[in-house]
């Protein structure tokens, strides 16, 4: 990572779910890229995150090294940036001890991701569930990141880390950089295939409803072919034709053509096959480069080891300077281990 301290920092972390689905990548992903031309950037795959559901140790580390290579392959540049796995940096979890003694716990019972995820698993309202927060603040105060690009489910998490950040530089004076949201410019929320009213999630039921960036040509069409749309013939954005609507933001996002462009380039059309197709091809040329670039890297986890070891060595040396800084301020006393 460059040292020119006049860049803002960028932090933002990511679950390893498994592959990522195109609406990580439009969403998300993908514009980590260009930000790394215009501010330093830490990324960082959150395996600590993830343990909050219960998950088997296996698919943990396999799902871990699958999201660091995806990640590489979309862009991330570790000439500009450092790419690394939570958990080999423990700054971020010793951080996040001292911010729980900074976080009431009325605040964590109001958070709608808990309150969602404590139902979805009622058999396991575990503690690092409840704390998911805290450590989310922790990652990014422990860096004292200016800006943290975050999709709107993850607001209400980045206005705690910022009110967690006031609340310690109140008690024990200026420590941590309050952090703002980021929202790209090229953002956009890719709606499910099948039933366009709902995000793009990978838990859905039905694999027809989403499009992972790993998918195949053929595989990309058909989803495209049987996306849900409406009853009409036009290929125009607007208002109650959110199927057409997410298809045009899907071809928009991956072609950069703007909205109107595309509207222009398929009206005339009668029905929605052929443009259906179109978006299909477009979105799977957009993403064949990503597929060879993974199946390339996966395949090199030397080199793959190699470049998470050195970017975690680097984020631990950042980030201890801060931590102990931390340390010093709230009266823990000095040591010659850490
Ligand atoms: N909670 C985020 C999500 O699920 C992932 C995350 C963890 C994160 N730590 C972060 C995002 C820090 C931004 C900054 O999407």
């Amino acid at each position: 990572m460059s040292e020119q301290q006049q860049k803002k920092l960028i932090f933002s972390g990511i679950q390893p779910t498994g592959t990522f689905t195109l609406g990580n990548y439009i969403g998300a992903i993908r514009n980590w890229k260009p930000l790394q031309d215009e501010y330093r950037c830490i990324y960082c795959v959150v395996d600590e995150h993830a343990l909050t559901v219960k998950i088997e140790p296996a698919k943990l580390r396999q799902k871990t090294l699958e999201a660091y290579a995806q990640l590489l392959a979309c862009g991330i540049d570790l000439e500009k940036s450092l790419l690394f796995i939570q958990s080999h940096v423990p700054t971020h979890a010793q951080l996040s001890w001292i911010l729980n003694c900074s976080t009431q716990f009325g605040e964590l019972s109001r958070m709608t991701q808990f309150k969602d995820k404590s139902q979805k698993h009622p058999d396991d309202v575990n503690a690092g569930l409840f704390d998911y927060p805290v450590l989310m603040a922790a990652d990014i105060l422990v860096y004292n990141a200016d800006l943290v690009p975050v999709g709107a489910d993850q607001m209400q998490h980045l206005e705690l880390a910022r009110t967690i950040a006031r609340r310690f530089n109140g008690r024990y004076g200026e420590t941590f950089t309050v952090p703002e949201g980021y929202v790209s410019p090229l953002g956009a929320k890719v709606m499910s295939l099948q039933d366009p009213t709902k995000k793009m999630s990978k838990s859905d039921e039905n694999p027809n409803a989403v499009i992972l960036i790993l998918d195949d040509k053929d595989t990309i069409i058909r989803k495209c072919k049987r996306a849900v749309t409406d009853s009409e013939t036009e290929i125009v954005f607007r208002e109650g034709k959110d199927g057409i609507n997410n298809l045009l933001t899907i071809y928009s996002a991956v072609t950069g053509k703007t909205i109107q462009e595309a509207e222009k380039e398929f009206s005339g059309q009668n029905g929605y096959g052929k443009f259906k197709i179109a978006v299909g091809e477009a979105v799977a040329d957009h993403l064949a480069p990503v597929r060879e670039e993974y199946a390339r890297l996966i395949q090199d986890k030397a080199y793959l080891k190699k470049c998470y070891t050195e970017c975690g060595a680097e984020a631990l040396r950042y980030s201890q300077r801060i931590l102990n800084k931390v340390y010093r301020k709230i009266g823990f006393v000095a040591s010659e281990i850490r």
